[in-house]
C-alpha cells in the first residue's frame, strides 16, 4: 500500500470516528475522560487480574489499542513501573487531551482498520487491550491478525466491548425510559438513535469469540457485563 493510500484511509477513519462520536470531538474526549473509572471498574480490574499473569516488577510490553486520552496507560504505569507502555490512537481530539507522559509511555498514531505488520515486532507484546475499540473498526479481522503476529506465544489479548442486544432493551436504555410515542422525540433524534444502534450492536459476544478463535487464538474466558449489553473476553496466543 502506498503512503498516499494510507493517508486517505487515516483521514476516512478520522472522519468516520468524529461522526460516530456524535460530531463533537472535544465533547467525546471529555466524556471519555469522565467515564474512565466506570469503564475500568472493579469487574474489569478483576478480569484483568484473572488473565494477566505479570508481576508488578515485570519488564514487559503492554499495549492499549484505541487508548483515547491515555488514562489507562497511566494506571498501568503505576501498577507495572518497569513496563514499556504503548497506546494506539488516531482521533485528533483524543490525542489533544493527552497530558505530558512519562518516558515509559508512548502513544503512536495509527489506523487500526489497516494491516500494520510493522507497527510492532513479531512476538514482542505481552498483553494487548482493546476497551470499546472493536465496534468502532470497519472490521476487526485485520487487527486480530496483526495481534496474532505481535503477541508473544502465551501473550494475552483482553477485549471489552458493547455487544448485540434486542432493540427494545437498547431503546429502553438509550431513551432512559422515554416512550416512543413521546411527540418531543424528533425524527433527527430517532435517526441518530437508530444509527447508533447499528454501530453499537454489530456483534454477538459469540461472534467475537468465533472471530478470535478463527484467527488462531485460544479462548480463556468470555464474561457478560452491563446486564448483557457488553462483554469482556480474554484470549491467549498459543
Ligand atoms: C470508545 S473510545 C474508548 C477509549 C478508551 N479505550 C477507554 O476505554 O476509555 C474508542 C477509542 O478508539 C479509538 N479508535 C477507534 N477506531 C480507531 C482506529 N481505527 N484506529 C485507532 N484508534 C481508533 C477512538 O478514537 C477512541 O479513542
Amino acid at each position: 500500500m502506498t503512503g498516499s493510500q494510507r493517508m486517505s484511509t487515516l483521514e476516512t477513519t478520522q472522519a468516520y470516528l468524529e461522526r460516530h462520536h456524535g460530531g463533537d470531538g472535544a465533547l467525546a474526549a471529555k466524556r471519555t475522560l469522565e467515564s474512565h473509572q466506570r469503564n475500568h471498574d472493579a469487574h474489569f480490574q478483576a478480569f484483568w487480574n484473572q488473565h494477566v499473569n505479570l508481576s508488578s516488577e515485570a519488564t514487559c510490553h503492554l499495549v492499549d489499542l484505541g487508548c483515547g486520552p491515555g488514562l489507562f496507560l497511566k494506571d498501568l504505569q503505576q501498577r507495572y513501573p518497569n513496563a514499556r507502555l504503548t497506546g494506539i490512537e488516531c482521533a485528533p481530539y483524543m490525542l489533544n487531551q493527552v497530558d505530558k507522559l512519562p518516558d515509559a509511555i508512548q502513544i503512536k498514531v495509527a489506523d487500526l482498520n489497516t494491516d500494520l505488520p510493522e507497527l510492532f515486532a513479531v512476538n514482542s507484546l505481552d498483553v494487548a487491550l482493546a476497551n470499546r475499540l472493536i465496534h468502532e473498526l470497519h472490521q476487526p479481522v485485520s487487527l486480530f491478525r496483526n495481534l496474532f503476529h505481535w503477541l508473544k506465544p502465551g501473550g494475552v489479548f483482553i477485549l471489552v466491548d458493547m455487544v448485540r442486544q434486542p432493540l427494545k432493551s437498547y431503546l429502553t436504555h438509550e431513551l432512559k425510559g422515554a416512550s416512543l410515542t413521546d411527540s418531543t422525540l424528533t425524527d433527527v433524534q430517532l435517526l441518530a438513535t437508530f444509527q447508533h444502534y447499528l454501530e453499537h450492536n454489530r456483534y454477538h459476544s459469540q461472534d467475537l469469540c468465533d472471530l478470535l478463535t478463527m484467527c488462531g487464538f485460544e479462548l480463556l474466558a468470555s464474561e457478560s457485563i452491563r446486564s448483557g449489553r457488553a462483554v469482556q473476553i480474554a484470549v491467549r496466543k498459543p
